[in-house]
């Protein structure tokens, strides 16, 4: 079976927009992996962190991740925290490669500014919303290091981005893309 395409990146650097027209360009199933939580859940992420707590959530990304190691020739949305624990980034490039999307912090503050939505952010920056930004960015920014492919979207629009990421997968020899 074909591998995925796993889109990884911080919150805010696109990776549902482009997923999702990337598996529409490629003719893909596209799986968010915040969505898929929330719906087997029944539950929005918000009120799984605040119910249970964070290392609960952690737990059902993990558990997803898991399900998701094998090739399915899908697109995936991972969370901006999936690869927090580098086992599911192991699972996930067992069946896939890893895309990473970057985006300064600017560019993550404008598309995040909605509060309700990223407890992550909500509850480190309530008074300094940049300043949690630049903290989180600072303690993560080796995680997303590790990718087969990176792409700046700070300044891309989502379809801009899908066409880096089909020229990658060209060079590669993803058949398909
Ligand atoms: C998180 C990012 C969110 C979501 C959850 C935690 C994080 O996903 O998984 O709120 O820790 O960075 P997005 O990156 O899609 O916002």
């Amino acid at each position: 079976m074909t591998k995925n395409i796993v889109l990884i990146g911080f919150m805010g650097t696109g990776k549902t927009s482009t997923g999702q027209l990337l598996a529409a360009r490629l003719g893909k199933t596209f799986l968010d992996m915040d969505q898929q939580i929330e719906a087997e859940t029944q539950m929005p992420i918000p009120e799984i962190f605040h119910r249970y707590g964070e290392e609960h959530f952690r737990d059902l990304e993990t558990n997803l991740a898991q399900r998701l190691s094998k090739p399915q020739n899908i697109v995936i949305a991972t969370g901006g925290g999936t690869v927090k624990r580098a086992q599911n980034l192991q699972a996930l490039r067992a069946g896939g490669v890893i895309v990473a999307l970057h985006a300064n912090a600017e560019a993550i503050l404008r598309r995040t500014q909605k509060v309700g939505e990223r407890p992550v952010l909500d509850r480190e920056g309530a008074d300094d919303r940049m300043g949690a930004i630049l903290a989180l960015m600072k303690e993560r920014a080796g995680l997303y290091a590790n990718a087969d492919f990176q792409v700046d979207t700070s300044a891309l629009e989502p379809s801009d981005v899908v066409e880096e990421i089909l020229m990658f997968l060209r060079r590669e020899g993803h058949f398909d893309a």
